[in-house]
Formats: structure tokens, C-alpha cells, sequence
């Protein structure tokens, strides 16, 4: 049976990998330091409660018991964030992640699975991106995941660890079942926002932008649900279990919706009103992010089976209402 760490389980997807890996009946081990993830969300396996940065930790984890692979899903996420403070972003995403690889270089774990994302390519030169448009991330959180995708291209040929780098594009929705979804804290993502917004959570979402070189003026990105990007991962393990050799991958749908089409679909779903206000553009969003996900199609044999954005708002729902209810858990924000 295989046995997989997953480092960062108790996250938003994460939590949702460890979930399906039980569902696959494979052995995991979350290590998590509960920063931005929850105990409760890890549904499946072993939760070790730590920092993938205490390099004592993970060599006793590693010695503890043998593991087929490592799938890495603790980093900062946040654009606007990493501009601020580039240090959090190279110190947890890049030099933290070095610990990590060089703990399995010298526990003899060959297999990676990394999470990776679409703002390695900065403003796009064309859509959709597929694996040869060029890298050139505009931010440290770009850049961050960047460097670790050239330090795994050098530790595959130097120390012969496979790694598979897995570039998303707009993380959304929910557990179909609604077992899990998305916990972040602040909340900065589209979608929940969209649906805070329908419970009475929050008293209206702002559009950042109105001015875009897109059909009604807003920007487009390609929504993935998230047990789709938790089965590309599934089918990642067993690509480099049969000898895949070390690559990354686009992972997206291919449909480009806009934030006035996430905003009409939510009222749709929820048959709620949602308030809208007009903001300025947030700096540094590219209008367009669309994936070409071909190569993971191919190669991996990913097949997005809940791609419709109505689906991924409709599991996002469910989540929402049970997460919170439709009852304000705090009072609305100032105008
Ligand atoms: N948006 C709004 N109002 C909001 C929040 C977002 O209009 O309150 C807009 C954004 O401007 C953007 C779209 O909704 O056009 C989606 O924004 P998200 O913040 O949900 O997602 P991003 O596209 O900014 O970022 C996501 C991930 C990043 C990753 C990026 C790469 O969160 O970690 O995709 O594609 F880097």
C-alpha cells in the first residue's frame, strides 16, 4: 500500500487530497502547523501538528516509517501580501520547501509532488497558456514558486528526485459532499467572497475593475474545482510510482469566466441578491488567465469532471451555508 506525507494537509486543498487519498486507500501522513490550516478538515490518515521548517521534525517522521512520495501544499498565497513582505514568501515558500527536499534527498524519497501556479507567467503573451508560454512572474509569490520549480528540475538530475510541479490556475468550490472547503483567513478569493456576500456575511463584494480589454470590462480567470486539481494530483503519484520522470503541468478547464459572470452565476445558484460595488483594479491582475491543460490531459490523463462554473459555485454553496449559515457570524464591514 502506498504511504504518502502530505505537507500541508489541514489546507483548503490539501485537506481535500488527504480526503480523497483515504477514498483510494492509501496510507497519509499530514504534517501541518495549523497556521492557516484546521484540525478538522484532516479527514483521513495521521496529523502531525509542526513546521516543515524544523528539520528535526521531518527526519523524525522519516525515519518513523517509509514513504512512496511527499505532495507539498503549505505556502503563503497572497499576491498583494508578497509584494509587502517578500521575506515571508522566500523564507516559507522557497527556503522551507530546500529543508523539505533535502530531508528526502537523505531519506532516500524520490517522489514530489508540488503546488504550484498560473502566476508564473505573469501578464500573459497570449491565452491559453499551455507548459511553453514563457516564466516570468511578477510578483514574490510568483517568483517564489519559480525558483523552487528550477531548484526541482536540478535535484532530479543531481540526486535523481522526480518531481512533479502542478501550476493552477483559479482554485474554487467545495467537497461535493460538503465535507470540506475553503477556510481561508482573511478571505481574499473571489468565489467565497461572492458567497459570504449571499449568506449576509459580508455586506456587498467589490469588483476590482470595470476597465478591462474583456466583453463586459471585468476580468477572466479559469475557475478549477478542487477535487479536480485533488485527482490530478492522484494521478501525478502514480506517474512518477510508474517512472514519470520529473515535469510541470497546467491545471484548469479552459473556460475563462469573468467576475460579473461568477457574481450573475452565485445569484443564480443561491437565488440570493448580491450587493456589487465598483472598485479600482488591484494591482498586478492580468485581465485574462485561461489554462491550455493539454499536456496534463495527455500525459497524466486528467479529466476535469466538474468543470462548469454553476458546479463549482453550487459545491462552494453548500460548503458556505454549512460552514457559517445564513446567519451574519460578524457584523457587516464599514462602507
Ligand atoms: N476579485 C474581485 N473582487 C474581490 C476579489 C477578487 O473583483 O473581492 C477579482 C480579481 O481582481 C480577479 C478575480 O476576481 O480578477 C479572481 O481573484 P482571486 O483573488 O480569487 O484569484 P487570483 O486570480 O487573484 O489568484 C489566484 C490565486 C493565486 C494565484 C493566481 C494565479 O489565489 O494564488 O490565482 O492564477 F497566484
Amino acid at each position: 500500500m502506498q504511504n504518502i506525507l502530505v505537507v500541508g494537509g489541514a489546507g483548503y486543498i490539501g485537506s481535500h487530497m488527504v480526503w480523497l487519498l483515504g477514498q483510494h486507500g492509501v496510507q497519509a501522513v499530514t504534517l501541518d502547523n495549523l497556521v492557516a490550516g484546521h484540525r478538522d478538515a484532516v479527514l483521513h490518515g495521521e496529523l502531525r501538528v509542526g513546521d516543515v521548517a524544523d528539520r528535526a521534525l521531518l527526519d523524525q517522521i522519516l525515519d518513523s516509517q517509509r514513504f512512496d512520495a511527499v505532495m507539498h501544499f503549505a505556502s503563503f498565497i497572497q499576491v498583494g501580501e508578497s509584494v509587502l513582505d517578500p521575506a515571508k514568501y522566500y523564507r516559507n515558500n522557497v527556503a522551507t520547501t530546500l529543508t523539505l527536499l533535502d530531508a528526502m534527498r537523505d531519506h532516500g524519497v524520490r517522489q514530489f509532488v508540488f503546488s504550484s501556479t498560473a502566476a508564473l507567467f505573469g501578464e500573459p503573451a497570449y491565452t491559453p497558456i499551455d507548459e511553453k508560454h514563457p516564466l516570468q512572474p511578477i510578483n514574490p509569490y510568483g517568483r517564489s514558486k519559480w525558483m523552487v520549480e528550477q531548484v526541482l528540475a536540478d535535484y532530479a538530475r543531481a540526486y535523481g528526485l522526480q518531481s512533479v510541479c502542478l501550476r493552477y490556475f483559479n482554485a474554487a468550490g467545495a467537497h461535493p459532499q460538503g465535507l470540506l472547503g475553503e477556510r481561508h483567513e482573511p478571505e481574499t478569493h473571489l468565489i467565497p467572497l461572492v458567497l459570504q456576500a449571499a449568506t449576509g456575511r459580508r455586506s456587498h463584494v467589490t469588483v476590482f475593475g470595470r476597465d478591462y480589454d474583456t466583453p463586459d470590462g471585468t476580468c477572466i480567470r479559469d475557475y478549477v474545482h478542487v477535487m479536480d486539481l485533488a485527482d490530478a494530483h492522484w494521478l501525478a503519484l502514480q506517474y512518477l510510482a510508474r517512472g514519470g520522470t520529473a515535469g510541470a503541468f497546467n491545471l484548469g478547464n479552459g473556460n475563462g469566466y469573468s467576475v460579473q459572470e461568477v457574481v450573475d452565476t452565485a445569484r443564480r445558484v443561491t437565488g440570493r441578491d448580491i450587493a456589487v460595488r465598483e472598485g479600482p483594479r488591484r494591482a498586478g491582475d492580468p485581465a485574462r488567465l485561461v489554462a491550455d491543460a493539454a499536456l496534463a490531459r495527455q500525459v497524466l490523463g486528467w479529466q476535469p469532471r466538474h468543470g462548469s462554473l454553476e458546479a463549482i459555485v453550487r459545491d462552494a454553496w453548500q460548503w458556505e451555508c454549512r460552514a457559517g449559515g445564513p446567519a451574519p457570524r460578524r457584523p457587516p464591514e464599514p462602507a
